[in-house]
């Protein structure tokens, strides 16, 4: 085959897994053929207080465009993952906690986290947050953050978790956006043995918030920090004063459950925003299904749940499917490079899902790192979050997973709530680098740029043609945009801002973003914020952002910086820039590579020719194409000459 090396299904994963070869043919195509029975039977897996009858109302067409799912039921998302599984596992572990240094880790129960969750949920509501209200969570990954998170679902409140690496300003845009009163952080988070100042960084965005009115803190360090009289409590003094049980609020299976902001090709970052019924359903049967997983089993998605992929595979999939769940507060390298490995053997893992970018820096580390550890618990391997080169998937194979562990590598968006493309291990050989076939009632379709459909093995740009109950229903506060974002490019389908291949077997191959949205390190980060942060800095007049090519991070940023007039280029200034970001957005957005450039490449209505900048970045200088349009095509010489180092 064309595509180098094929997987087979190994014989013990046919056997014992929920859905075979033959068991995924019949689902896609009762999806196809029943699509309303099918779909119910997904929501069905769901614990409802009012069943629902209305299965599936979508229409993608601007005319008369709405996305419903289960839309009749009532249903509360602490019960699915936790009352519910009460009775029969109370005892077993739902959340292990590995702390950053791994001297302390931590077992919750069932029993116990729910216990946890209802003197959140009772500490929200004496602080007045009621069914609809939004609330921030800028947490480290301590089993708080899961807590919070089943607190907000339990009174019907809206949370918007936001990753501890952002910055002072990003968290204020995040809390006004949304508009919420209520922040819940930490004194401070520990990473990679590195002090992260959560609520200093807090203190600093509340500046410019005045609509927040209470922050909850948890005591994660022995650190004393500022504390704002009638602002600012401590969750461990609140929580003595409140029961340990408390009532779930029943919501309507279109009522929001939590609000995301990830970053898009233009403007500010999009809150989107995933509902009730469908979004749980959605991440409850792909975490079953993609991972084939069966209660009690030892599950560890290394992902931060300030990212979809902790929302979705670190709290709900995993709770609604009554997992033991590994929530990890450190980083792979930390305090060796055989960390992930050693927490593997250390808590039994078995199903161990992490992103490319961190099995590259492993890789790059060695085998003996990771030979030194046993690994024996693992059986399932997964990858998430960008394209994975077939060389890292090999390595992931053989030298981690023995040989014998296959690898679902998940091709799925913040904007679709859960996994829309994977493998499924005991149902479909692997080819590295592919992230193989839709789940089934997906349906995949690749388009040129007009928009003609293309069939048979091609490559075009990714939509989805139909609905599926875990996508984004909305942006908050914005409809209009979410329907000119996803809907509009081509009209009646959901664009995905990928590019793909498919292949002669069908299988897809992800080949990145065709839009301006890059992906460091798994990072989503939009080349418009990057570059608001740039001109925001007093020497800059103008900036363009492009991803490059890296190594480790899959795409590096490179950026073309115009000076204004009387600035001086300077390898100080280049410091000071990439610093200036890191403090703009966070430090996963420092630039790698700042080139000065007296002129951007602009055609003669004055838009920025990014093909060409990225050609540069890329240095793939023979393919610059057509330069003659330029309104001064000699900016280009200037561009090459001077290109930095970026590699
Ligand atoms: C973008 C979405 C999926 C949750 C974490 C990232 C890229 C994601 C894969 C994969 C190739 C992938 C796409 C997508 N992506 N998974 N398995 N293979 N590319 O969510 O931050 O919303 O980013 O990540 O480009 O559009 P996100």
């Amino acid at each position: 085959m064309s595509d180098g090396e094929v997987f087979p299904v190994p014989e013990e994963w046919a056997k014992r897994a929920h859905m075979d070869a033959a068991a995924y043919e019949a689902a896609c195509r009762r999806a196809d053929e029943d699509p309303e029975g099918f779909w119910r039977e997904v929501g069905e897996r769901l614990d409802w207080i009012t069943p629902f009858t209305q299965v599936k109302d979508v229409s993608f067409n601007r005319e008369d465009f709405r996305i419903r799912w289960y839309a009749d039921g009532a249903l509360n998302v602490s019960v699915n993952c936790l009352d519910r599984h009460i009775e029969t596992r109370g005892d077993q572990v739902a959340i292990i906690w590995e702390s950053d240094d791994g001297q302390v880790s931590d077992k919750l129960t069932y029993r116990q986290l729910l216990a946890e969750t209802c003197r959140w949920a009772n500490v929200l509501k004496a602080k007045g947050v009621k069914k609809g209200d939004r609330v921030t969570i800028y947490l480290p990954m301590i089993p708080a953050a899961a807590a919070a998170m089943l607190a907000c679902a339990r009174i019907g409140a809206v949370h918007s978790v936001v990753f501890g690496g952002f910055s002072p300003d990003s968290l204020a845009g995040r809390i006004q956006d949304c508009d919420s009163r209520i922040v819940i952080t930490a004194n401070e988070g520990l990473r990679g043995g590195k002090v992260v100042p959560l609520k200093a960084n807090v203190d600093e965005a509340l500046k410019t918030c005045p609509g927040v009115t209470d922050v909850i803190v948890v005591r994660r360090t022995q650190t004393e920090v500022p504390m704002t009289p009638g602002r600012d409590e401590y969750y461990g003094d609140l929580k003595k004063t409140v029961p340990d049980t408390c009532d779930p609020e029943p919501m309507n299976a279109e009522d929001p459950l939590f609000i995301l902001y990830t970053s898009g090709s233009t403007g500010k970052p999009k809150g989107v925003l995933h509902t009730t019924g469908g979004y749980l359903a959605w991440a409850a049967y792909t975490h079953e299904l993609v991972f084939d997983y069966r209660p009690g089993e030892v599950f560890w998605c290394t992902a931060d749940v300030g990212w979809v992929t902790g929302h979705s595979y670190v709290v709900y999939g995993p709770l609604a499917n009554a997992a033991t769940s590994l929530i990890f507060e450190g980083v792979p390298n930390y305090p060796t490079s055989s960390r992930f490995w050693e927490v593997c053997d250390k808590h039994k893992v078995e199903i161990f899902y992490t992103a490319p970018t961190a099995i590259r820096a492993l890789m790059r580390e060695g085998e003996e790192p990771v030979r030194r550890t046993s690994r024996s618990t693992i059986r399932l391997l997964g990858t998430v979050g960008e394209p994975i080169n077939p060389e890292a998937w090999l390595w992931y194979h053989r030298v981690v997973g023995e040989g014998r562990c296959p690898i679902v590598d998940t091709w799925w968006q913040t904007e679709t709530g859960a996994c829309l493309m994977s493998p499924l291990p005991g149902a479909t050989p692997l080819k590295p680098g592919s992230c193989t076939r839709p789940l089934p009632g997906v349906k995949p379709q690749l388009v040129d740029a007009e928009g003609k459909v293309l069939d048979g093995a091609t490559s075009g740009n990714l939509c989805l043609t139909d609905s599926w109950p875990g996508q984004m229903r909305t942006v908050y506060g914005d409809h209009e945009r979410f329907i000119v974002t996803y809907f509009t490019t081509y009209p009646g389908k959901y664009f995905t801002g990928d590019g793909a291949r498919r292949d002669e077997d069908g299988y897809y191959w992800i080949t990145g973003r065709v839009d301006d949205v890059i992906n460091v390190s798994g990072h989503r980060l939009g080349t418009a914020e990057i570059e608001s942060a740039l001109v925001g800095h007093e020497a800059v007049a103008e900036a363009a952002v492009v991803g490059y090519p890296h190594e480790i991070k899959g795409q590096g940023i490179y950026c073309y910086v115009t000076l204004k007039v009387g600035e001086h280029p300077s390898e100080a200034l280049q410091a000071d820039l990439r610093g200036w970001v890191r403090r703009e957005i966070g430090p996963f957005a420092a630039p790698d590579v700042i080139q000065f450039a007296p002129g951007l490449p602009k055609t003669r209505s004055g838009k920025i020719m990014r093909r060409i900048l990225r050609k540069i970045a890329e240095d793939d200088l023979g393919n610059l194409g057509d330069t003659s349009t330029l309104a001064d095509p000699a900016v280009v010489d200037d561009l090459v000459a001077h290109r930095a180092g970026a590699s």
